[in-house]
């Protein structure tokens, strides 16, 4: 099987014991305690889970800054994208303190992790400027991911930290959310060897369905794992719920039984692009899958990044770091003289006419409309879910 990133045996930060849970709990109510960013408390569910195995809590500036410039944390570890816990103002906290992190998207902000704080430091302007340039290619405002980031504060509270639950992620999404923990358990159960991730916060159209098919039979995989996230979206994205159903519906009815496993992860969205790709292939080895798809504008949003940047960037993975290779894919779009949906690069003959493609503006307005998208572009079952979605937005 494959290994987890940087360890050989995956390290979840929750605590399972459920005696030493309370007890942390029962100590975390004399504790300092500090309210977190939504962000930050996404990173304690991914580590608590073992996603971001094999790391022990959040990174330190000197950390942050190494990641940030080459994807590896000032220990030489291979890291895409700073885990961080920053804050605008730390008040009293300071290096040596054992603190309550409280979670912001519970009602009452129950405890969600017990931090030993290593240090208390701060970016200076320039440095979060620099910081986000790397990661979202851009400094820009307008980019939901740099929003979050620059918005959450610059000062970064580090140390390690365990983690007391999966915040409104087990709870909210019972059938769907997993561990890494879970998922590398059920691959190891089942015997399988070739696991293809797909990662998606869209709901699946005909495009995504193939997608996972070539995918599959292309590398001979064993099973999918739809793996979608869970977190936080910009304005305008489907939520999780609506997702989900949509996704399921669609297994139900189009995938052989048994070949595909429908997942979801506890994170909010950086539209990242390529960073958050390469960060996407570190959580799934860590969940034991050995193939990612990686097709068009992975991760991406609005114009920041090129088509296939999020493919190209694994050219800079050094050799060794990463044990679970991309599936590289071409846009994919259903060919009308083929009558099947294809990848586009296989069809040097046709034209862009002779395509089925729309735009996400295209396809967001007919749904709300009532109007059901083509059944090339979208499963009609599919469809009539997210039809109800807009409508019931509109009511
Ligand atoms: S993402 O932000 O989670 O990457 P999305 O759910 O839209 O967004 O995409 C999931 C995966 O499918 C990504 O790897 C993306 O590159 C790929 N993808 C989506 N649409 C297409 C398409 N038409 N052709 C090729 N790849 C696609």
């Amino acid at each position: 099987m494959i290994k987890p990133h940087g360890s050989d045996e995956l390290n979840p930060l929750l605590v399972t014991d459920a005696a030493e849970n309370q007890k942390l709990q029962d100590e975390a109510k004399g504790l300092k305690s500090l309210t977190i960013s939504s962000a930050a408390a996404g990173n304690a569910v991914m580590l608590g889970g073992g996603y971001f195995n094999p790391l022990t809590g959040y990174m330190n500036k000197a950390d942050i800054l190494s990641v940030a410039k080459d994807m590896k944390t000032s220990s030489g570890l291979f890291w895409p994208t700073p885990v961080v816990n920053m804050v605008q103002d730390a008040g009293d906290i300071k290096a040596g303190d054992r603190i309550a992190l409280k979670d912001p998207n519970v009602d009452g902000n129950p405890v969600i992790a017990v931090m030993d704080v290593e240090a208390v430091e701060e970016l200076s302007g320039d440095e979060m400027v620099e910081v986000a340039e790397k990661i979202y290619g851009t400094a820009d405002t307008e980019h939901p991911g740099v929003e979050a980031f620059l918005t959450a504060g610059n000062v970064a509270i580090s140390g390690p930290i365990k983690v007391l639950n999966y915040s409104y992620f087990s709870t909210d999404f019972g059938d769907t959310y997993k561990t890494a923990v879970e998922i590398r358990d059920e691959i190891a159960k089942r015997g399988w060897n070739k696991v293809v991730a797909f990662q998606t916060r869209n709901p699946m159209h005909r495009a995504h369905e193939e997608l996972c098919h070539m995918a599959m039979k292309r590398l001979e995989a064993e099973v999918l794992v739809i793996h979608m996230l869970l977190g936080k979206l910009k304005k305008g994205d489907i939520p999780a719920d609506v997702r989900d159903d949509a996704i399921r519906k669609m297994v139900d009815l189009y995938f052989p039984e048994n070949s595909a496993m429908v997942t979801g992860y506890g994170f909010d969205m950086l539209y990242a692009g390529p960073r958050e790709a390469v960060l996407h292939a570190v959580f799934r080895q860590n969940m034991g899958a050995t193939h990612l798809i990686v097709g068009r504008d992975h991760a991406g949003v609005g114009d920041y990044y090129s088509d296939f940047g999020a493919q190209e960037i694994f050219d800079e993975v050094p050799a060794g770091a990463l044990e679970l290779e991309i599936f590289a894919a071409d846009h994919t779009a259903y060919s009308k003289k083929l009558d099947k949906v294809v990848m586009m690069r296989e069809a040097p003959d046709h034209k862009k006419e002779d395509f089925v493609l729309l735009s996400g503006t295209k396809v967001r307005e007919m749904l709300g409309n009532g109007e059901a998208p083509p059944k090339e572009f979208s499963r009609p079952e599919v469809a009539q879910i997210l039809m109800d979605y807009y409508q019931g937005l509109e009511s």
